[in-house]
């Protein structure tokens, strides 16, 4: 496994593998790695023949300086995990070669970006979308790879590389989860052992909305309010939002009559939890009964 920690390297190692005839898998993060990041550097793997992860603790995208300053870093570890799941190259930039002095340009997402994380954290889209157009540029990847789990970064990524006609094929990797449900994230290393027996409502109540959903209840609000008494069951969590949305357009829906999810974004002390999870539309047997 190799490192490389500029973006002229990253891109003269990238030419070097397309020259070759090899395709590019590419896996961003922001290290601290958990088994979440290591099954997308795994799956990466089926989509070509070389797989790059990042791992770049990216300021802007931060909303507090706190948050930025006590997001875990811990190198020598995630070095070892990529290696251990086969990563060929890890790109690992400074701050300064990312961000030299003179940097001025940005990527601005557009209504997918406005919405729920959007609205709670103003400038984390624009963060986000910036440095993935970077990291992109730099590693010059075939197809890249998001957690599910960030399902609205995931939908804003994919338009940028669509809008900005990057030719990414951007693929949506499955959240691994915690045997009780609780989604992996490298903020749950800072839960204390109470609010991390607590944060299993989060799972619990998004769960609970999709199990009314099967059993016929296909009003969006009242999907909301299902979650919602689940949460309310749990006192160490605050709610900052729970949000049915169009899985496409990330717009609020009356009913589940297309792909839906379920979203929610609950603190526990100062550990803030996101989760969410597909709402599927009965399929409709009657349109099939001429067959
Ligand atoms: P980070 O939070 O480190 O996540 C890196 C990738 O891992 C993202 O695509 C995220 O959705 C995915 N991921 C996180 N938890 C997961 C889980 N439990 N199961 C599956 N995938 C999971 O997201 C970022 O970093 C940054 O915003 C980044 C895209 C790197 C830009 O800075």
């Amino acid at each position: 496994m190799i490192t490389l920690a500029t973006p002229a390297a990253m891109q003269q190692w990238a030419r070097s593998q397309h020259a070759s005839g090899r395709r590019i898998a590419f896996v961003p993060t922001m290290g601290a790695l958990h088994e979440g990041h290591l099954h997308l550097m795994q799956t990466a793997r089926s989509y070509a023949d070389v797989v790059v992860a990042s791992i770049f603790v990216n300021p802007l995208q931060f909303n507090s300086r706190e948050d930025f300053d006590t997001y875990p870093r811990p190198m020598d570890e995630d070095l070892a995990l990529c290696d251990r799941v086969q990563v060929d190259a890890v790109y690992a930039p400074t701050a300064a070669a990312m961000y030299p002095v003179g940097f001025e340009t940005h990527v601005d997402p557009g209504s997918l970006a406005v919405p729920m994380e959007g609205a709670m954290r103003p400038g984390h889209f624009r963060g986000v979308t910036t440095v993935v157009a970077k990291l992109f540029g730099a590693v010059r990847p075939d197809v890249a790879l998001f957690g599910q789990k960030d399902f609205q970064q995931l939908a804003v990524i994919r338009r940028m590389a669509i809008d900005l006609d990057m030719g990414i094929d951007i693929i949506s990797v499955p959240t691994v989860r915690e045997p009780d449900g609780l989604a992996l994230s490298s903020r749950n290393r800072r839960l204390s052992l109470e609010d991390r027996r607590a944060s299993v409502a989060v799972p619990d109540a998004l769960r609970s909305a999709v199990e009314a959903l099967a059993t016929g209840e296909t009003n969006a609000q009242a999907l909301e309010r299902t979650a919602l008494r689940v949460l309310a069951g749990e006192p160490l969590g605050r709610v900052e939002y729970v949000r049915v949305f169009d899985a496409a357009t990330l717009e609020p829906i009356p009913v589940i009559d297309r792909e839906a999810v379920i979203a929610a974004a609950v603190w526990f002390s100062d550990v803030r939890i996101i989760d969410n999870m597909l709402l599927h539309p009965a399929t409709d047997t009657t349109a099939s009964t001429g067959m």
